[in-house]
């Protein structure tokens, strides 16, 4: 059988320096573990404009059809704030994301016990947090139609539009069951139905699925209330499902409660394609970073992560998945820091690849 393949995507800011060091652990999968990846490498988002004016090209898309998994840095930066919507670095995300047909967010959100001090809330509030937002990715008012900017009278008006169909919903809602009955069986699903007539399909919707996982705990919350919830007291939550805007803000606000942005990575599938695998991209859920980018301050530990659940979730390696998460865990708790992560006295930072470099050793000494 032919090894695994993956596409590489470092894109745009910190995320060339970010992905630098997942190379050095998938190098070290290979060295140490006999593991080898077919790895291929490309351009995205501003640097895919750069050399083609467009943020994907067409034969990276194709690529990324075919390959086993997507990891993706990141996209986007001051110098291409310029440029026509159509053209920005974000559009070459997005049309992975719609054209793999991606519809699956996993975005975990997880407090390491040496980092509970970081969190702006209370460290009892935090400590030991462990989530996951489904958000779903494909869909909703990041796609729908209208949308533009038209005349109206002597006025421009701005149109988006929040659509979903029954079966958008019924897949995401399935995805989200399903790792609900892999965790703590309790799934709270997050829309506008006061306001919204999508959010009152998505609520029926959901509850319907929920009939064919009688064992699954299902909630339903205002997403306002939502985030009022995570900020009061997080841990009542296992898997949280929601549509693609309010799932966007909801796992920014989850993220910070573990702290650091930097930390987190994420994962996004689709349907299985014909070996099994589901169509994915993994990445890490911070941005480009350009104000310390080239800097070498990135922390990596977020993109390190995201290969770790595409060890999980696209290549069946669960139990490498957990070598590289107790690794990343056991650098936290030897006091490793990146400069995002200070705070305590008497601490240096490491640099971008001191972190990778000591991820590296923790999986030596893992063996
Ligand atoms: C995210 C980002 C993207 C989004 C941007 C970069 C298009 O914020 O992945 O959360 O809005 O989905
Ligand atoms: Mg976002």
């Amino acid at each position: 059988m032919s090894n695994p393949s993956i596409l590489i995507l470092p894109g745009d800011g910190i995320g060339p320096e970010v992905m630098a060091e997942v190379r050095k652990v998938i190098g070290w999968y290979g060295d140490k573990r006999d593991i080898q990846f077919d790895v291929s490498e490309d351009l995205v988002g501003g640097a895919a404009y750069d050399a083609h004016g467009t943020p994907l090209h067409d034969d990276t898309m194709a690529k990324a059809q075919e390959v086993d998994a997507v990891l993706l840095g990141a996209v986007g930066g001051p110098k291409y704030d310029v440029l026509d919507f159509s053209v920005k670095p974000e559009r070459g995300l997005l049309r992975l994301r719609k054209e793999m047909d991606l519809y699956a967010n996993l975005r975990p959100a997880q407090c390491f016990d040496a980092l509970a001090d970081f969190s702006s809330l209370k460290k009892d509030v935090v400590a030991g947090l462990d989530i996951m937002i489904v958000r779903e990715l494909t869909s909703g008012i990041y796609f729908g139609e209208p949308r533009g900017i038209i005349e109206e009278g002597n006025e421009r008006v701005g149109i988006n539009t929040q659509r979903y169909t029954e079966s958008e919903i019924d897949r995401v809602a399935r995805s989200a069951f399903e790792l609900a009955m892999k965790r703590d069986k309790k799934l709270c699903s997050m829309e506008k139905a006061n306001v919204m007539e999508s959010g009152i399909l998505w609520r029926e919707v959901v509850t319907e699925v929920g009939k064919d996982y009688p064992e699954v705990e299902l909630s339903h919350m205002y997403a306002d209330a939502g985030a009022m919830q995570l900020c009061r007291w997080p841990k009542q939550f296992d898997v949280i499902v929601t549509d693609n805007l309010f799932g966007d803000l909801l796992s920014d606000a989850a993220a910070m409660l573990t702290g650091s942005l930097g930390m987190l990575p994420s994962a996004s599938l689709g349907k299985p394609m014909a070996n099994g695998r589901p169509k994915a991209l993994y990445e890490p859920v911070h941005g480009s970073a350009p104000d310390i980018a080239g800097q070498g301050k990135a922390n990596p530990i977020a993109c390190i992560l995201s290969f770790a659940m595409a060890l999980r979730y696209s290549f069946d390696m669960g139990a490498e998945a957990d070598r590289l998460e107790a690794a990343v865990e056991k650098v936290l708790a030897d006091g490793v820091r990146t400069a995002d992560l200070l705070g305590e006295e008497g601490v240096d930072p490491v640099s971008t690849s001191e972190m990778g470099d000591a991820i590296v050793a923790a999986l030596d000494a893992s063996l």
